[in-house]
């Protein structure tokens, strides 16, 4: 591909010897579960995100169910949530043994539309799980308005979002407690899994650390059935390396969208929007067009990478088909799924790229 959808090495290439002496330093160290490089992560992440407790976990999926797990909630209950996600949002529900209610999203930022998490409130709801989709803040302040009014906690799914920003705050501050993962695809990524919990008080963040560490605090006594999920040394120090470049690494994703559209992508494709004083981080950068088809041959001609993310919304995948959801329920996440494309976006996109890539996105037509 000439223009590839991300960059990881490009990303990691400048910070290669950074990288080699944390790992050094964790070899060293002879600490690798539970160290000194963790706590300082969890330390640093926490000072951004108002002093709230985080606590490292093994991937972002786990991070989902401890948190779930830590609310105490399961079977019986149900969390409002969006449908078009990755599966790991819906899944860490099920796992717990609740039940996942899909309410349709906003089509402008295709985040959980508040209004339409509210006509799904019932006597089992628990809790609402919004996603910061793609990059893009869910709109926190109704969430958490509409979950005060009916007693309903909060789950923040961050895994896309490091950094975004709603009118109010920074993602990950509003809930009850929220999750981030280090996939080596996200905007603020590990090199390999990992994943944070951030909580709303130390209460939390203790029942986290039990549960992530087999339901105990010591080793010696077992309160409850946990996990073994912890986020390793290794992990933690590389993406402490990493930590000190978010900011400017989500500044950069954020130029290369303003190119997009300055180049005229507009044009060709519907472009992604931005809720008034949002801060979008564009982990990844998604277009629509009515014939996405026509545009993945367009671009792929060209030799521009892009992706379907994603095509099959939640409501609809076949592990759900018990809950009863029909074709037609939740029409703007379908179409969402039929049409939105991710486009090549990352920190070390330049602007010959995105040249590149709306010329060949040119060659699909204007939008009507
Ligand atoms: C929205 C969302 N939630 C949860 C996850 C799960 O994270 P992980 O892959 O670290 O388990 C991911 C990513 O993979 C995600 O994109």
């Amino acid at each position: 591909m000439t223009v590839p959808l991300m960059d990881i090495q490009a990303q990691y290439g400048p910070l290669r010897a950074q990288i080699d002496a944390a790992i050094a330093g964790v070899l060293d160290s002879g600490r690798f579960i539970l160290g000194p490089e963790g706590r300082a992560l969890e330390a640093s992440v926490s000072e951004r995100l108002d002093g709230r407790p985080c606590v490292g976990v093994a991937n972002g999926t786990d991070a989902l169910v401890i948190a779930l797990n830590a609310l105490d909630i399961g079977p019986g209950d149900e969390v409002i949530t969006t449908p078009y996600t990755f599966y790991a949002t819906a899944e860490a529900i099920a796992r717990v043994g609740a039940t996942p209610v899909f309410a349709d999203i906003d089509p402008l930022t295709y985040c959980l539309d508040p209004e339409a998490a509210r006509a799904k409130i019932g006597p089992a709801t628990r809790a609402i799980l919004p996603v910061h989709i793609f990059g893009h803040p869910a709109d926190m302040a109704a969430i958490t308005a509409l979950a005060r009014e009916h007693g309903l906690a909060v789950v923040e799914d961050c895994a896309q979002a490091f950094g975004a920003r709603a009118p109010e705050g920074e993602i990950a501050t509003f809930g009850d407690i929220a999750t981030f993962s280090f996939f080596p695809t996200k905007n603020f990524p590990g090199m390999g899994d990992g994943g944070m919990v951030v909580c709303r008080d130390e209460a939390l963040a203790e029942r986290v650390k039990r549960l992530r560490f087999h339901g105990s605090k010591d080793k010696v006594v077992f309160e409850e059935v946990g996990y073994n999920s912890r986020l390793d040394d290794l992990q933690a120090a590389i993406i402490r390396v990493f930590y000190p470049h978010l900011d400017d690494w989500n500044a950069r994703r954020a130029q290369a969208a303003a190119w997009y559209a300055e180049a005229g992508l507009g044009e060709h494709a519907t472009l992604p929007a931005v809720a008034p004083g949002a801060t979008h981080i564009y982990h990844l950068y998604m277009v629509r067009h009515p014939d996405r088809d026509a545009l993945r041959e367009a671009l792929s001609g060209a030799g521009v990478a892009s992706a379907v993310y994603y095509g099959t919304p939640m409501h609809l995948q076949p592990v759900f088909a018990g809950l009863g959801y029909a074709e037609g329920d939740l029409p703007i996440a379908e179409e969402t799924a039929r049409t939105a494309l991710a486009l090549p976006m990352h920190p070390n996109l330049t602007r010959e790229d995105v040249a590149e890539v709306v010329a060949a996105a040119s060659t699909a037509g204007v939008l009507s």
